[in-house]
């Protein structure tokens, strides 16, 4: 799968893309992630690239030239068919559905905004998703299209080592669920000790108290998501309790 990111500000980009699973995704193939400067289809002496807004107002504006000529010419690198992706505040809520549509492609086009917004033309011409990573403004898209990057490439085949933790991830297809509260040695910390069924051997009791636990958590916490949760309800024991329990 390749994405192409486009942006003011490309020198954010190595730094995450040298890390971790992306960098051992990208060693191996599996993705090509290639960063371009939206200034470098900027034209004039000072190869400006956004404006006052028309009408008046605070901020900038990216203008409509460079945009969409960086955008077409990236599109041209590569004769897959790609998707092309704004990232603004004012887009769809990115979510994990969007994730797995996402996963789908052999190309995305990530394009950052900065400043106030983009010119709206950008839009009308090259007719974009536009895509937002929660209620909140940032000062860009580019921590925004990092976590696109990040979230899309757990499911590409050949990237997780073990298939089956990402249909486990909270948000996928078929759980709706928070995670359950998961615990590795020492057994006790501080007074702090680990739950005696998760010592105790009986595969089936540990499932049922995860499940429990995922459900109370996510009723806590999250109790939109239960409205699409198959879980039967019923087999919740009410009585468990929540976090580590604490001895002394
Ligand atoms: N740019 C600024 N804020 C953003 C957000 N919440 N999501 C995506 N891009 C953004």
């Amino acid at each position: 799968m390749r994405f192409d990111v486009l942006t003011l500000f490309p020198e954010m980009f190595p730094g995450y893309l040298g890390q971790s699973l992306l960098k051992k995704a990208i060693d191996r193939n599996l993705v090509d992630v290639h960063v371009h400067n939206i200034r470098d289809w900027a034209t004039g002496l000072h190869r400006q690239v956004d404006d006052r807004p028309f009408g008046g107002g605070p901020g900038m504006v990216l203008k409509v030239e460079p945009v969409v000529e960086s955008v077409r010419a990236v599109c041209r690198k590569d004769t897959r068919q790609a998707r092309v992706v704004l990232l603004t505040p004012r887009g769809r809520r990115f979510d994990q559905p969007y994730v797995e549509r996402l996963s789908g492609s052999d190309r995305v086009v990530l394009v950052c905004g900065r400043y106030e917004g983009f010119d709206q033309r950008i839009i009308d011409i090259l007719e974009p998703a536009e895509l937002s990573i929660g209620d909140y403004v940032l000062n860009g898209g580019e921590v925004a299209a990092m976590v696109v990057i990040d979230a899309v490439i757990r499911l590409l085949p050949g990237v997780l080592g073990d298939e089956q933790s990402s249909v486990d991830d909270s948000f996928s297809s078929g759980n709706r669920l928070l995670e359950c509260a998961q615990y590795t040695r020492p057994r006790e910390y501080r007074g702090y000790s680990v739950p005696d069924v998760l010592l105790s051997g009986d595969h089936q009791a540990i499932a049922q108290w995860r499940k429990e636990q995922s459900f109370r958590r996510t009723r806590q916490r999250r109790a939109d998501l239960l409205g699409h949760t198959a879980v039967n309800k019923e087999h919740i024991d009410e009585s468990g309790t929540d976090e580590a329990s604490r001895k002394g």
